[in-house]
């Protein structure tokens, strides 16, 4: 995800800021850029690709002055190219602007701010630059940064979305301004010098007395002084806190682990994934790079998602929500078997590859069979720019971020909240109500507070999970659409713990497996209050009475699952069909946990490629 740094002191602020963009480039990136102002110069320097593309030009250019900002960007709004790269500038050319977050209403702020206004790229960004340029005018020259502290008030007070933006104007000597609004800023004091920064970690080699930014607050930063206010204009004080932290554990943000810091995020992520993509009056999905058009959509007779790993997993969530929203047969395919069986498709054949670093060499190949043969091919994918989101028709990008830990669990998370919407969308143009559209999209809604309701649980679950470190076999099961969430938990246990699992629907085990069950070989059952609850108690009672151990993932207030387990953990109540958003998380914090325990690499697991582009 993108990342900001910005200087204001007496030093030469072009190193300071690139050495700063090399610290941020652990949040992945496709393009850099900086500015730098000096006296009334201001200088640009921007870059596609890596941060030594951009040192490069920048060596070529004289950049004196000791004030600047610089960005890395993860497209979202635009492609990969120079224009769409930070800074940007408004009308005037005068205010530069870094941005991370989504404005969400950039429509129609570009509409209000009329033809008259030139856009270099297709970025939102740039239009909040245009908006606080065009609100500076108000004010009269020569400007001053209490002009320039009002511009930047009255723009955000018309913006709706997210955002962590740093402003400097050419006119206006000694002064950054920032504000924050759902994507993090961290202000680092120094000694007649200050930094701001969307992380700790660029700023930790010069000072570790840090600020940071609630949301709603906006930093005036001068050479000498920094005052922290509301978008309101009350003034705020605020602590000075002193950071313990080594680099590596800043890129972490204070969490052991990357696994453990994705797991975490997720409530955010799924967020950024779901934003602006539903309405909730009309009970839909609208997701907008499909590229396919009403007749298209009603001429789909099939759906098939092709994916790898936890991304088919994601798809079989997809196979039960496209069948019971939109009553479209749906199948999920495994990359590798379904380049090599001469599938069946044809043009009313619909197509989703899913993938989390849109360069996994199977689901690539898989997908060039699907159009080989006449399908409509759509992605599902995390990294903007990869191959597969370049090779595929259209389709959605998921805005995990970038996820550094081999275990995937926030883009899988993402994945399939891209895909529920993507049955609600499919599904309101076949069968589904308006009421039921409009409580799945309500139930959404909700998750983000109930996802950390079950997070907060991660130490109860911790001594669960240390207490099963020494079992050497797991059954993980589930029923209906917890069966993705059961394959999803084995495999996070197989990939991070390097114990043996397997994960079975319920009412398969009584077929064969139930022979392996006994006091050594534990069950880890989903057994939330759903149409297939009773059932499922059924399939644990048959485990119960081969003296196997169980932990049942229950509803919050099923006193009874206490009666069936040996350990029970609770997930806050929800619609079914959005189930898996909530209990796959109890599971990846019992992996993690185990991993740890017993002393795994759990970021790298030995074997394994976070990245695998070979067949
Ligand atoms: C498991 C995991 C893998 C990937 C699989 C597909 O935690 O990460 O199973 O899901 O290799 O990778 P992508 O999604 O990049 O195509």
């Amino acid at each position: 995800m993108c990342g900001i740094i910005g200087y204001i002191g007496s030093k030469e602020a072009a190193p300071i800021l690139l050495q700063g963009l090399r610290r941020l480039e652990y949040r992945g990136y496709d393009s850099a850029g900086l500015a730098i102002q000096d006296g009334d110069t201001l200088a640009r320097v921007r870059s596609v690709g890596k941060i030594e593309n951009l040192a490069a030009r920048a060596a070529t250019e004289d950049l004196p002055g000791g004030v600047g900002i610089a960005h890395t960007r993860w497209a979202t709004h635009g492609g990969v190219t120079e224009e769409n790269a930070h800074p940007h500038t408004d009308q005037s050319q005068k205010l530069v602007l870094v941005h991370n977050g989504i404005i969400e209403n950039y429509r129609e702020i570009k509409e209000q701010l009329g033809s008259e206004h030139i856009y270099n790229s297709e970025t939102d960004s740039e239009i909040l630059a245009h908006l606080i340029g065009e609100h500076l005018l108000e004010s009269t020259a020569p400007y001053t940064k209490e002009h320039l502290l009002k511009a930047v008030e009255e723009a955000l007070k018309q913006v709706r979305g997210t955002y962590g933006i740093v402003v400097l104007h050419k006119d206006i000597p000694n002064c950054l301004i920032a504000a924050r609004m759902g994507s993090p800023l961290v202000v680092g004091v120094g000694d007649g010098e200050h930094y701001i920064a969307s992380d700790a970690t660029p700023i930790l080699p010069y000072t570790k007395k840090m600020m940071f930014l609630d949301d709603g607050e906006i930093a005036i930063l001068t050479q000498d002084a920094i005052e922290i206010q509301t978008l309101a204009h009350e003034l705020i004080e605020k602590e000075v806190e002193e950071i313990e932290w080594s680099a590596e554990e800043a890129e972490k943000q204070g969490y052991a682990d990357f696994m453990l810091k994705e797991i975490f995020d997720q409530p955010t992520v799924f967020e950024d994934a779901i934003r602006g993509r539903y309405d909730v009056e009309e009970g839909v999905g609208k997701l907008g790079g499909l590229n396919m058009t009403d007749d298209e959509i009603k001429q789909v007779r099939r759906v098939i998602f092709i994916a790898c790993g936890t991304a088919s997993h994601a798809g079989m969530v997809g196979k039960y929500a496209f069948e019971r929203l939109a009553g479209i047969p749906t199948e999920v395919d495994v990359a590798s078997e379904f380049r090599y069986r001469d599938a069946v498709i044809d043009e009313h054949t619909l197509v989703f590859g899913i993938s989390q670093s849109g360069e996994t060499a199977d689901t690539l190949a898989a997908l060039r069979e699907a159009k080989r043969k006449g399908a409509f091919v759509r992605g599902i994918v995390n990294s903007v720019g990869s191959t597969i989101a370049r090779e595929t028709d259209g389709g959605t990008y998921i805005h995990a971020g970038p996820e550094l830990a081999v275990a995937s669990t926030k883009a899988y998370t993402n994945m399939v909240a891209i895909i529920l919407l993507y049955a609600l969308q499919f599904g309101r143009a076949q069968r589904t109500t308006l009421a039921t559209g409009q409580r799945l999209l309500n139930a959404l809604l909700e998750l983000p507070q109930k996802m950390n309701r079950i997070l907060e649980q991660s130490d109860a679950i911790k001594v669960i999970a240390e207490t099963y470190k020494d079992y050497e076999d797991f059954f993980v099961i589930g029923r209906g659409i917890n069966y993705p969430t059961a394959l999803e938990g084995s495999l996070k246990l197989k990939e991070i713990t390097y114990r043996h699992s397997e994960a079975y629907p319920g009412g398969e085990m009584k077929h064969g497996s139930l022979a392996l069950v006994d006091e050594s070989f534990p069950t880890i059952a989903v057994m939330t209050k759903n149409q297939l609850y009773d059932k499922m108690r059924s399939n644990i009672e048959e485990i119960r009475a081969r003296k196997g151990k169980v932990i049942v993932i229950a509803t919050e207030g099923d006193d009874r699952a206490h009666e069936l387990a040996d350990d029970v953990i609770f997930v806050p109540e929800t619609m079914e069909l959005v189930e898996p958003l909530l209990n796959h998380i109890p599971l990846q914090l019992f992996s993690y946990h185990m991993a740890v325990a017993l002393g795994r690499d759990v970021d790298r697991p030995r074997n394994l490629a976070k990245s695998v582009t070979v067949e």
